[in-house]
C-alpha cells in the first residue's frame, strides 16, 4: 500500500510514477495507491485501512510529522513494515526512511544566493508547511548557508508548499518592501508563484529579483531555469525507485539500512542543458564546536 499525502504538485505525481515504473518491473509486486488529497485525517485513515486489509508493506509520504506517527506505529505493531518517504515522522518506529537531504539543499541554496548577491541584500523566504519536516530543515540549512553574509530576510511566510499561497504572500511582500533582491522558495511551485506575483505587479521587478526554488523536475523547475524565470533550482529526488528496491529487500527478509539519504544537483542557466551539477554531501559546513 502506498499512501501519498497529495497529488496536487507535479513532484508527487512524479513520485507515484517512479514507484509505479519500478514496481512494474517486479511481477510479484502489486502497489495499491491512495491519495490523501492533502488532508491529514484522510491519510491517518488510509494507513489504518491498509493495516486492516493486511497489506504486506506500507510506503507513506506523510503530510505532517506528528499526526502520522501513531498510525505508522500501529502498522509496525501489526508487523507490517513501513517505508517513510520524503517527509519524516517523529521518532524511529519505522522500517526505513528514504529522502533527500533537506538541510544540505537549504545550505546550498543559501550559499548560492549569497554568491549571486555578493553577500548582501534583502530577501523573501517562502516556506513550506511548517508542520512537515522539510520546511524546517530547508530553513535551517539556508540560515547556515548565508551565515556570515549581510543578507537579511525581510519577509517570510508559511506557504504550505502551495503556489497560490506563495503568490499571495509575495504580493504582500512586494507592496511592503520596495527593495527585494531575491526570493528563496522552499519548492519550485512557490518560486513560480512569487515570480508571477512580481510580473503581474507590473513594475518589472521580476527582472531584478532573483528567484530560487527546490525540486528541479525537468518539466517544472528545470524548465523555469531554462526560461530565465528561476536563477537556480535544487533537485529533490522523489525516492520512488529506491522505495521499491527497499520494499523488495524487506519482503524477502533482507536487512536494509534504517535511513537512506539521497543526493542533489543544482541547475542554473549555465548547466541546465547539460543536466545540472552534482552537489557532494561533503559540502557540509565546517563544524564550529557545535554538536
Ligand atoms: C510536494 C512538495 C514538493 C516538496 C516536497 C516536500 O508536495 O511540496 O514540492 O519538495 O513536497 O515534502
Amino acid at each position: 500500500g502506498m499512501s501519498q499525502c497529495n497529488l496536487g504538485e507535479p513532484w508527487r505525481v512524479q513520485m507515484n510514477a517512479d514507484i509505479a515504473a519500478a514496481a512494474k518491473a517486479q511481477p510479484e509486486l502489486q502497489v495499491v495507491f491512495k491519495d490523501a488529497q492533502n488532508k491529514t485525517e484522510d491519510q491517518q485513515a488510509q494507513v489504518r485501512e491498509f493495516i486492516s486489509q493486511g497489506v504486506d508493506l506500507i510506503i507513506i509520504s506523510p503530510k505532517e510529522a506528528v499526526p502520522l506517527t501513531k498510525p505508522v506505529e500501529e502498522a509496525m505493531a501489526a508487523k507490517i513494515p513501513v517505508i517513510v518517504l520524503d517527509r519524516k515522522i517523529e521518532g524511529e518506529n519505522y522500517t526505513c526512511f528514504i529522502g533527500g537531504d533537506n538541510v544540505l539543499i537549504g545550505r546550498e541554496a543559501g550559499k548560492h544566493l549569497a554568491k549571486l548577491l555578493g553577500n548582501k541584500g534583502k530577501i523573501v523566504e517562502l516556506k513550506g508547511l511548517e508542520t512537515s519536516t522539510p520546511a524546517g530543515e530547508r530553513h535551517k540549512g539556508f540560515m547556515e548557508g548565508i551565515e556570515g553574509s549581510s543578507i537579511e530576510i525581510v519577509f517570510s511566510a508559511d506557504c504550505q508548499w502551495l503556489e497560490p499561497n506563495a503568490q499571495r504572500e509575495m504580493n504582500s511582500a512586494l507592496s511592503r518592501f520596495p527593495e527585494i533582491d531575491a526570493v528563496y522558495a522552499h519548492n519550485d511551485p512557490a518560486a513560480h508563484g512569487a515570480y508571477m506575483a512580481a510580473k503581474q505587479d507590473g513594475k518589472g521587478r521580476e527582472k531584478t529579483i532573483k528567484f530560487i526554488g527546490i525540486d528541479a523536475l525537468p518539466h517544472e523547475g528545470v524548465k523555469y531555469v531554462k526560461e530565465g524565470i528561476l536563477a537556480a533550482t535544487f533537485q529533490y529526488p522523489t525516492g520512488g525507485k529506491e522505495a521499491i528496491d527497499v520494499a523488495l529487500k524487506v519482503l524477502k527478509g533482507e536487512k536494509v539500512e534504517k535511513n537512506i539519504i539521497l543526493g542533489t544537483r543544482v541547475f542554473t542557466k549555465a548547466n541546465a542543458a547539460s543536466g545540472g551539477e552534482e552537489i557532494k554531501a561533503s559540502a557540509a559546513p565546517q563544524q564550529k564546536g557545535k554538536s
